[in-house]
């Protein structure tokens, strides 16, 4: 992991390497985090905003031992300390900075955080922070000692402080920056905004000396009766491991090796596969020692056959939207269960069985709730646009995003697809960055699809006004289905193109129209043709898919977007106000015309029998 501030670290960590707090390693991931027991530090934190990043370094630009992780208190020591956590005014945790309070709108920086609280160690027991996401780079401490760091706003981490924590009165301190960088995934320039800080849930989880950090259970392809999969213990050698699903009247033994892997395959007779119709999750059971741990989980295959995607081994069409992790109403970033149940309520009631969860993993309460649900998922790493391609350490992150985002939900029946990037140049340094994102992803979870939002080029237009657009991007070879991302009628041409455009692809693969759309102000009304209103936004999805109804290789769509979300790109005034309008909802929850056009469309096609 590396610090944000490259240009002094290596000068002070070679100079003043006493002055580091001893690192107590670096994060680890706890599997099915949200279904263990828990003591949460959710509420109010005392927050410093830091811009100069004083709180880390003296005015020579040296490494402070008296750092603001120390959380010292003036009086208790004749050191001159001008910072107190105590008398500093609060953040929410959850929450970002930029929606809690307007001086900190438009803020990219360093915030620190502080939280006291009590503690009674146990014996036996392994003790981890666990962090659902911090955005951007995250720096821990417990009573003044290093913890752990962690690099990306949108994963997990935990971070193990059995050694940091003491009886009685505790203190972890954070230091959050979330400063984009050109090397950084994702990198300066993205169309959302860039909401910083100790964005989803923070809390304190305990283990046995040996417990279950990973595991997977699936359904297997070839045999769409046996469940197969493993559990990975920490902490010891030759464990004995029980799965029980008890709906199944399953229970399995078996033993780690020397890995810490045990692994299984059993017959699940009766089994009710997981569906969009029919989401029949099972209470699952995992027992090694004094670790016991309680998952839902559905069971379903997803796989492409041809030009297919078939869930349970049938043909299935994705009838979806994209959705940002925007806060329906009060806007910030989503993380709520009211905010996910929200969301993907308003997705319901377009008639969607499929949803892209875009650019970055949303909170587990999404993927939890599409488990529930029966809606399909797209989840995918901000490999967005113009990526550092070249350079080792991006990749590094960008692979270790993708490892925390399957990590997270590899065991969630509704992910069916693993994205790897959004609308990157066609190069050879790209791809090759991305076939080593799809080589880990396939690694790590081989039951699932992979894709990417690709850029399509398009040919002239013949005597008859017919131009064709091909997708022949080189990183669809790698790729089980392809993403399409084209704005005809918006950034291309007037929405009548579309009846003038036929598609064309390169492989014999699926196609998903991951974006296409148009801005409207919700409430502003004019002719079809008229540019921002409802009317022409309507009349962009009349015309898009009357063209994609003419793909014979399209089997799913998600258009952009659900809902109006805050981009420091958007400023056009009376209009979108640094919103993004292609919502089919406004940010305030009001259904646009183009809304109903779609509900319309998807409401024939879930009449069709499959
Ligand atoms: C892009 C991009 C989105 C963006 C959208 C737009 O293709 O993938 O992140 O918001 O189009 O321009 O509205």
């Amino acid at each position: 992991m590396r610090l944000r501030f490259r240009f002094l670290g290596v000068l002070c960590l070679a100079i003043l390497p006493e002055l580091l707090p001893a690192a107590d390693g670096g994060p680890t991931l706890l599997i099915d985090a949200d279904n263990r027991a828990s003591i949460s530090l959710d509420g109010d934190w005392h927050v410093i905003v830091d811009p100069y990043d004083n709180g880390y370094y003296d005015f020579r630009m040296q490494l402070r031992a008296d750092g603001y992780f120390l959380n010292e208190k003036k009086g208790t020591t004749n050191k001159l300390i001008e910072y107190d956590f105590a008398k500093s005014a609060p953040l929410k945790v959850p929450g970002d900075w930029n929606s809690q309070r307007d001086s900190l709108f438009f803020y990219e920086g360093t915030v620190w955080y502080e939280k006291d609280f009590q503690y009674q160690r146990k014996p036996r027991t392994r003790t981890f922070l666990h962090v659902g996401a911090a955005n951007y780079v995250a720096q821990v401490f417990v009573n003044g000692k290093k913890a752990c760091e962690h690099e990306g706003g949108f994963t997990p981490f935990d971070c193990e402080v059995t050694t940091l924590v003491k009886d009685g009165d505790n203190f972890v301190v954070i230091h959050v920056n979330d400063q984009r960088t050109r090397d950084g995934v994702p990198t300066l320039n993205t169309d959302w905004w860039n909401y910083g800080g100790l964005t989803r849930d923070v809390s304190l989880i305990e283990t046995p000396e040996s417990f279950v950090d990973d595991y997977s259970l699936q359904l297997q392809r070839t045999d769409a009766s046996t469940i197969a999969g493993w559990v990975h213990v920490v902490g010891a050698r030759a464990a004995a491991v029980t799965i029980k699903i008890p709906e199944l009247n399953v229970t399995r033994n078996a033993t780690t090796d020397a890995q810490g892997k045990a692994t299984f395959s059993f017959k699940a007779t009766n089994l009710q596969p997981w569906s969009p119709g029919s989401p029949k999750l099972y209470a699952v059971e995992i027992d090694v020692g004094d670790d016991h741990l309680k998952d839902s989980i559905g069971f379903r295959t997803v796989e492409v056959q041809g030009d297919n995607i078939l869930l349970n081994g049938k043909p299935v069409f994705l009838r979806g939207v994209s959705i940002h992790a925007e806060a329906p109403y009060r806007s910030g970033r989503a993380w709520s269960q009211q905010d996910a149940e929200t969301l993907l309520g308003w997705a319901r009631e377009l008639g969607v069985n499929f949803v892209r969860l875009a650019h970055y993993p949303h909170d587990e309460r999404m993927t939890r709730l599409a488990d529930r649900m029966g809606i399909m998922v797209w989840s995918e790493v901000p490999v967005y646009w113009m990526i550092e391609w070249g350079n080792p350490a991006t990749l590094a992150n960008a692979t270790s995003q993708l490892h925390e985002m399957i990590r997270r939900d590899r065991n969630k029946a509704s992910v069916v697809l693993w994205s790897v990037a959004n609308e990157t140049p066609n190069t050879p340094v790209r791809l090759a960055f991305l076939k080593s994102l799809i080589a880990t992803a396939r690694a790590e979870d081989s039951s699932r699809l992979l894709t990417a939002a690709l850029l399509v080029t398009t040919s002239p237009e013949s005597r008859d006004g017919i131009r064709t657009k091909v997708i022949d991007d080189p990183l669809g070879e790698y790729l089980d289905v392809l993403g399409c991302n084209e704005y005809i009628g918006w950034y291309e041409g007037t929405p009548d193109l579309a009846a003038r455009t036929r598609w064309e692809s390169k492989y014999n693969k699926p196609l998903i129209m991951s974006e296409f759309g148009g801005d409207a102000r919700f409430g502003l009304h004019g002719a079809p043709d008229q540019r921002w209103t409802e009317e022409y936004q309507e009349n962009i999805y009349r015309q898009q898919i009357a063209m994609l109804k003419q793909i014979p290789f399209l089997r799913g769509l998600s258009p952009w977007i659900l809902m109006d979300f805050r981009s420091p790109r958007r400023t056009l005034p009376e209009i979108q106000d640094f919103y993004n309008r292609k919502g089919l909802v406004s940010n305030e929850g009001q259904k646009k015309k183009a809304f109903f056009v779609l509900q319309e469309y998807y409401n024939s096609l879930a009449a069709k029998p499959n």
